[in-house]
């Protein structure tokens, strides 16, 4: 008996150090096969007396039993180890390569806007807000159109709903006609000096070709004491010949009326024809030189700095305003206003800027 569990641990140690399904198959062969040990032993009990072959007889059928079962949980652990290995080192890759997504893209009004921001940041200029809905007094008497003068018939606009209690005049309330409110609101809220660029919507009860009811204007105010018109000139020079990137970009100033301003000017940048065409820029031959209107732009009114609260004698400042469009639509080559607000998906599509490739003179 003794040898029997001598046996038993033997082979049970054989069984455990095989460490692959083709090691343990050797094991088994030469354990349980026709020529195996347990197979050769009981061969044996043929020469023995009755009795003795009865207890040897089932001590080894035990013994074979629990080899097999021991032979059977090695298999299932060297399988089970397998096929660890094999979900380690296959893989399959069942991702599909991406498909062509809709991504949305920006509207091109807003990377112009971010791009003036940028622009005007590098100036000192920091940005102001004002209201949508604003009253007569800040977007047109404070800025010297007063009751009645002609001026206001330029910029006719959208007059919400009259309040009985607030009859007067300057108190009627308005959907802004330009940014120049929020210079008013700046100057009336703070101290000069002042350097702020503004934007926003501005409405005016016009539709054509070239006009629609709502577009956004930028405004830029500057007041200090010793701002002068040498200032406007240098920096729209400046401003310009950054935004549309043409470092000779001609800028010619032309004087206008505007009764916030004195003097006031209408600013235009030169172009050429090309072809079809027309290309920003400066002609080869002077001739050639053409000039398009893009922005007004003057030294704030003295009656405007004293509407506020500022002597005229003390400070003195320059103004200018531009549409955003129309910024727009001569950088990138956009021909009509109108479809700006169409929300025309392939329209969006064509002049819409990627979310993450957007253009901005701060990365260039
Ligand atoms: N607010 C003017 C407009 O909308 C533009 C302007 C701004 C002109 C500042 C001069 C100075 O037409």
């Amino acid at each position: 008996m003794t040898d029997i569990s001598a046996l038993k641990t033997e082979l049970t140690s054989e069984i455990q150090a095989a460490n692959d399904l083709k090691a343990l198959d050797d094991v088994r062969v030469t354990v349980l096969g026709k020529k195996g040990r347990i197979t050769g032993l009981m061969k044996t009990l043929g020469q023995m007396s009755p009795e003795e072959r009865k207890t040897k007889g089932q001590a080894l059928n035990v013994l074979k039993d629990e080899i097999a079962e021991t032979i059977r949980a090695q298999e299932s652990a060297l399988k089970k180890k397998e096929m660890a290995a094999r979900l380690a080192t296959e893989t399959i890759d069942i991702t599909l390569s991406p498909r062509q997504q809709r991504v949305g893209k920006i509207h091109p009004i807003s990377p112009t806007m971010e791009e003036l921001v940028t622009i005007f940041g590098a100036m000192g200029f920091s940005v102001a807000e004002g209201p949508d809905i604003e009253d007569d007094w800040h977007n047109f008497t404070a800025l010297n159109f007063p009751p009645g003068h002609p001026a206001r018939e330029m910029q006719d606009t959208f007059f919400l709903p009259e309040d009985p209690e607030e009859l007067e005049e300057f108190r009627k309330k308005l959907l802004r006609t330009h940014t120049s409110s929020v210079q008013i609101r700046h100057m009336k809220e703070n101290e000069p000096p002042f350097k702020i660029v503004c934007f926003g919507r501005t409405y005016r009860s016009d539709f054509d070709m070239t006009h629609t009811p709502m577009f956004h204007q930028m405004e830029c105010l500057y007041v200090a004491k010793d701002v002068t018109m040498a200032h406007l000139k240098g920096c729209l020079t400046d401003f310009v010949r950054a935004f549309f990137g043409i470092d000779d970009l001609p800028v010619q100033f032309r004087p206008s009326f505007f009764p916030f301003v004195e003097p006031g000017a209408e600013v235009d940048i030169g172009y050429y024809k090309q072809g079809d065409g027309i290309k920003l820029g400066k002609a080869k031959d002077p001739a050639d030189q053409k000039w398009m209107e893009i922005l007004g732009s003057g030294m704030v009114h003295p009656t405007v700095l004293e509407n506020c609260g500022i002597d005229p004698n003390e400070y003195q400042g320059f103004a200018f305003g531009a549409g955003i469009e129309r910024m727009t639509m001569l950088k990138y080559g956009i021909p009509d206003l109108r479809t700006f607000f169409e929300s025309d998906v392939r329209w969006l599509e064509h002049y819409g800027f990627d979310p993450l490739q957007r253009p901005n003179s701060a990365t260039k």
